[in-house]
């Protein structure tokens, strides 16, 4: 079970509850206080983690301050050797974090390792990355700008933040904190990350391979706690360089409330599936099922929303129902599809949204069923832009289609809405999904398939409220960075030789 063998050292065992990592030890936090995680399966509490107070934070900023200055002094090589180091003891250790997935926020259990496995590779492939582009800089000379002669030659290379603090959300508490711990580490940055609560006790293990990498003391910092104490606290302090946040909306009150530091945030999408006449309606189907309902819906880049010519739909529909009738639908132990949702206040809003479909007159392909957090699978037919569910984002298992008389109509209604993160489009015509990709206000399209984050090196990024930025592992690198320019200045012409 977590917190044995090799984690034992990240667990206290006689009040049961996990230790927070500063200065590269574990620690329990002078507050005494602790926060619970509640199993989604089970609604019981799981496990407990330290609620660290701000003073533990200012601690951790002073320690993360002297440790990066030392880092960026590190030969890239050897930062690169520890990330390959770290990658390497995740991946041996991917049954205990992905066990902690499953009970902390119901991943099934095969995706729970899989989610670990695709965070080593994510950090080894960091690693190879920084090594070549952080391996290069730029030569500029005086003379191509008017007015100038050839007397000042200019050296660019790029340097780090400083601190960069990472908010992972909790669907992906380990791949989505290593997408931002992997490239501040190989950019020479210290790093302070602050894990979701569901999902806390995964990061923690993952933290404890980069402990047991070797890296030095103060360099990786994780707190654990309650929003309400140390939040705004974190997001606001001095002491951070840069703040790396997928997430909710929570994201845009903490780009308001940050300073003069880059920001990179993900904060959700009503990912559009728009589908023509001469699709593959087989394809679709499947990637309707895949996209909708993997992980429960409970992705940024789930299929939110179908926009479907309302030719093919009737035929669309029975496709997916049909698929659909084959997800398990259970607890995540069992490695079923469909698994509980996160919370009860998910599970709750999920309803919410389902009930508002009912009322203003949605065709339901299957019963609302509904036990504790978990949710049946669901195909809301026939809904329309007054329904809340056409706009807003479930994070679960619920998926409506909006049938559409033209292409154009589904374009705009994926560009009405706030979010912009990814869309798909099905069509046989190629040259008609791209004019589509043009014209859908997304980060990414999709053409011919469901949307998805990865590969991890490919650029994610969201228009509108689903983010700033642009992440992916060479993206993430350079945003990490800033540039630092050394001139040469020659002496006056009359010096020049020859
Ligand atoms: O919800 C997080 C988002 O980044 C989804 O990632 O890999 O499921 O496409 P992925």
């Amino acid at each position: 079970m977590a917190g044995n063998g090799v984690f034992a050292e990240i667990y206290d065992g006689e009040v049961e509850v996990y230790k927070y990592y500063a200065d590269g030890h574990w620690h329990k936090s002078s507050s005494a206080k602790s926060v619970s995680i509640i199993n989604p399966t089970t609604r019981k509490t799981q496990f407990k983690v330290q609620a660290c107070t701000q003073e533990e934070v200012n601690k951790v900023m002073e320690a993360a301050k002297v440790a990066q200055k030392a880092w960026a002094r590190t030969p890239l090589w050897k930062r690169a050797e520890l990330l390959h180091k770290a990658a390497a003891i995740l991946k041996e250790h991917k049954a205990p974090i992905a066990e902690c997935l499953v009970k902390e926020i119901a991943k099934p259990a095969k995706d729970a390792v899989t989610e670990v496995v695709r965070s080593g590779d994510l950090v080894s492939y960091t690693a190879e990355e920084g090594v070549r582009i952080l391996g290069e800089g730029k030569l500029l000379v005086s003379d191509s700008f008017p007015g100038n002669e050839r007397s000042k030659y200019c050296l660019s290379s790029k340097i780090p933040l400083g601190v960069v603090l990472a908010i992972p959300p909790f669907n992906y508490p380990v791949n989505l904190a290593v997408s931002k711990i992997a490239p501040a580490l190989i950019a020479g940055n210290a790093l302070v990350l602050k894990p979701p609560t569901q999902g806390a006790v995964a990061a923690l293990h993952m933290i404890h391979c980069f402990h047991l990498a070797g890296f030095p003391k103060g360099l990786i910092n994780c707190v654990t706690g309650k929003g309400s104490e140390i939040g705004d606290f974190l997001t606001m302090h001095p002491g951070v360089n840069c703040i790396s946040f997928t997430g909710g909306d929570t994201g845009i009150a903490i780009s308001k409330k940050a300073g003069m530091i880059p920001l990179q945030m993900e904060l959700g999408g009503k990912d559009a599936c728009i589908v023509l006449e001469d699709a593959d309606l087989d394809l679709v189907a499947a990637n309707i099922v895949k996209g909708g309902f993997s992980y429960s819906g409970q992705r940024c880049t789930a299929v939110k929303v179908v926009l479907i010519m309302d030719s093919v739909a009737d035929e669309v529909v029975e496709k997916v129902k049909s698929k659909m009738g084959k997800l398990t639908v259970g607890p995540p132990e069992d490695d079923c599809d469909i698994t509980p949702v996160v919370t009860e206040s998910s599970a709750n809003f999920i309803e919410g949204l389902v009930m508002d479909a009912k009322e203003k007159g949605a065709t339901f392909c299957q019963e609302y069923r509904r036990e504790g957090n978990l949710i049946w699978p669901l195909l809301l037919d026939h809904v329309r832009p007054d329904m809340r569910i056409a706009w807003e984002e479930p994070f679960g298992p619920v998926l409506p289609i909006i049938r559409i008389q033209s292409v154009e109509e589904g374009i705009h209604h994926c560009n009405a809405s706030n979010f912009g993160l990814q869309g798909c489009v099905f069509t046989r015509d190629i040259n008609k999904a791209i004019m589509i990709s043009d014209a859908m206000e997304t980060g990414t399209v999709q053409i011919n398939s469901a949307p998805a984050r990865g590969p991890d090196h490919f650029p994610f990024q969201g228009l509108k409220d689903s983010g700033i930025g642009s992440q992916g592992i060479t993206n993430s690198i350079n945003m990490m960075v800033k540039v630092k320019s050394t001139v040469i200045n020659l002496p006056a012409p009359s010096y020049t030789m020859g």
